[in-house]
């Protein structure tokens, strides 16, 4: 296969809009209610597919009908399934967004640990990694997983993008050798740097020190926008768009967009605000699955960096 392969968190997704968001003992009528295909990889891979990439997801649900629902929702989506672990007798994650006004939302998140990547779940997916062109890691996966992922991703030569930071001091240092493009947001990138930014000359600083650990493109939340940098240059984003909704899923929109552009040819800065339009759609509406367009994203991205 050419084209995006994601490795990463494959789920339900229930987003509940409330007027306002009932306090302990409280109760709140819901205005609007999806039941969808969720969770952070398949919400990364809906992005690269809208975008035009060809998609192939690797994750795990079970074989309950939310995983056979969220399945045949994934293909319909036209994003290759062939590589998703269906995982007997444990249940396919739920999250549960509840979003309330001015983009207030709380998130639960009911994931079994059966629900999280092996290493031998992402062997059986060894060749779509080696023939993908590029592969998106997510980082929350556990060690083992994310060191096999980004090992067949570079054996298969494809550009690597890892989503996130590892928990685990040795999986960070292969991720930093390994991938090409890093992607974390405000919390995350304390994690991956080694020290905490605090403002966006430090976050520029952060980005730098990750370039010369390896990758070429590394990109930070500064908490009111994004420093991507690579070699010799960077940029300071801003949030674009207004009026928040729901943050949900504005970091996948993100990394998806950047993985995409990058692999369209895009160079790092055009990718970049391609990045930050794409998270600011997602941010605008209820839930995390985006809705983007290609021609709408480049037209966007494009006054946006005017
Ligand atoms: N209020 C906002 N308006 C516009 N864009 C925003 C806003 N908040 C965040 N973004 C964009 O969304 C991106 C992701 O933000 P966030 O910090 O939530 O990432 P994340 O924690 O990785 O998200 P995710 O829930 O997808 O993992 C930011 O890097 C920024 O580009
Ligand atoms: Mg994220």
């Amino acid at each position: 296969m050419s084209g995006v392969v994601v490795v990463g968190q494959v789920g339900r997704d229930l987003v509940l809009t409330v007027e306002e968001l009932p306090g302990a003992g409280g109760s709140a009528d819901v205005l609007a209610r999806q039941e969808l295909l969720g969770g952070k990889g398949a919400n990364q891979a809906v992005a690269c597919r809208q975008l035009g990439a060809e998609v192939g997801l690797v994750g795990v649900v079970g074989t309950d009908s939310a995983g056979t629902e969220v399945l045949a929702q994934a293909a319909g989506d036209g994003i290759d399934v062939g590589a998703v672990v269906r995982r007997p007798g444990a249940p396919t994650a739920l999250l549960v967004d509840l979003v309330g006004p001015r983009g207030v939302r709380r998130l639960l998140e009911d994931v079994d640990a059966r629900m999280l990547l092996g290493a031998e779940d992402v062997r059986a997916g060894r060749g779509l990694l080696r023939s993908a062109d590029a592969v998106l890691v997510q980082l929350q996966q556990p060690g083992p997983a994310v060191a096999e992922a980004l090992a067949a991703a570079s054996a298969g030569g494809a550009l690597t993008v890892a989503d996130g930071a590892p928990a685990d001091g040795a999986v960070r240092r292969q991720v930093l050798s390994a991938a090409d493009v890093v992607r974390a947001d405000t919390a995350e990138a304390e994690a991956l740097v080694g020290w905490a930014p605090q403002d966006v000359p430090g976050t520029v600083r952060a980005a730098e020190s990750l370039l010369e650990q390896g990758p070429r493109v590394a990109a930070l939340g500064t908490g009111e926008g994004d420093v991507v940098a690579w070699p010799g240059g960077h940029v300071v984003l801003p949030h674009l768009g207004e009026d928040p909704v729901d943050p949900t899923g504005a970091g996948d929109a993100f990394v998806a967009a950047l993985t995409v552009a990058l692999l369209r040819g895009e160079s790092p800065e055009s990718a970049a605000w391609w990045a930050a339009a794409a998270a600011a759609e997602v941010v605008g509406t209820a839930g995390g699955r985006p809705d983007l367009d290609l021609d709408r994203l480049r037209e966007s991205a494009a006054r946006a960096r005017r």
